[in-house]
């Protein structure tokens, strides 16, 4: 499990040099990829011009999560590599032990940045950086009511065993850990940027929810939203009326824009396993 904001001192890190042009990606889902396709997409890492990298989770599973992770890191040489996890990452272990193996992996190479540990990153003079893994929070659409069965159950040790009540109990708390995140560290980024990015794997908003090139399906949209952060980021963004808000998500694996209010947008990034691709080169004013 991520640590709550409490757990780590807020650092603000000012830019050794400017992150002008930002390399998002999402939901590469490296195991699924064949080792052709994977060196492919490494090569193309190491090759092009940009001067960090952002990662909005789902990079790999569990067993290969840190050797996918570092071979990022290679790729990306001098360059930062900015990133959340995603609930496949824990896929055949538990929260514990794949964020201590993390953790270890980055004290080893230090372009990794794994976010959601208080830090706000200075991208620019304008602009900061936040994230957090985030979950889906069950609330969603049909909720606890839903006919859909949630993989995640079975493949993560720390909701085998639960209830259909325990999990969405579960499921909640991770919801409120990054809502509390949000309402800690957003704020401090708004007090000194004009332009904040959030990372974060799950959307908060259910207008962010795409399944299939179509609106995503009422019995689906518990495991693909986090209201609990969407309320927090929502009410704050309404706060700072002159800041600009941008969250960046993954997980649906269906490309949205949306506008929620005049000063806060969601971008979904669209995927396909087995096929890693690039989202788009963010211009960092
Ligand atoms: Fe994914
Ligand atoms: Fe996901």
């Amino acid at each position: 499990m991520e640590g709550s904001p409490s757990d780590y001192p807020m650092t603000t890190t000012p830019p050794s040099k400017s992150i002008n042009k930002l390399l998002w990606i999402t939901d590469i889902h490296l195991d699924r990829a064949s080792e052709e396709t994977k060196s492919r997409f490494l090569d193309k890492l190491a090759g092009i011009s940009y001067d960090g990298l952002l990662i909005t989770g789902d990079i790999s599973v569990a067993e290969h999560l840190t050797t996918h992770l570092a071979e990022i890191s290679w790729a990306c040489k001098e360059r930062n590599v900015y990133f959340t996890l995603g609930n496949h990452c824990y896929f055949g272990s538990s929260f514990s032990e794949v964020d201590r193996r993390v953790a270890d992996l980055c004290r080893q190479r230090s372009n990794l940045v794994p976010l959601g540990h208080g830090e706000v990153i200075q991208l620019t003079q304008n602009t900061s950086l936040i994230g957090h893994r985030g979950w889906y929070d069950g609330q969603a659409g049909a909720g606890e009511g839903t006919r859909i069965e949630c993989p995640d159950r079975q493949w993560i040790k720390d909701f085998q065993g639960l209830t259909k009540a325990g999990f969405f109990s579960k499921l909640r708390d991770l919801g409120r850990e990054s809502a509390h995140y949000f309402r800690q560290v957003l704020p401090k980024a708004l007090d000194g940027s004009k332009n904040v990015i959030i990372a974060t794997h799950v959307p908060p908003f259910t207008q962010g929810l795409g399944h299939r090139g179509s609106f995503c399906d009422w019995n689906r949209q518990p495991f693909f939203s986090n209201r609990e952060a969407g309320n927090v980021i929502y009410g704050i963004s309404k706060q700072f009326a002159r800041r600009k808000i941008t969250v960046h998500a993954g997980h649906t694996h269906c490309p949205v824009d949306a506008r929620l209010l005049p000063n806060l947008d969601i971008r979904v990034g669209g995927a396909q396993p087995g096929f890693p691709a690039f989202q788009e080169f963010l211009t960092i004013e």
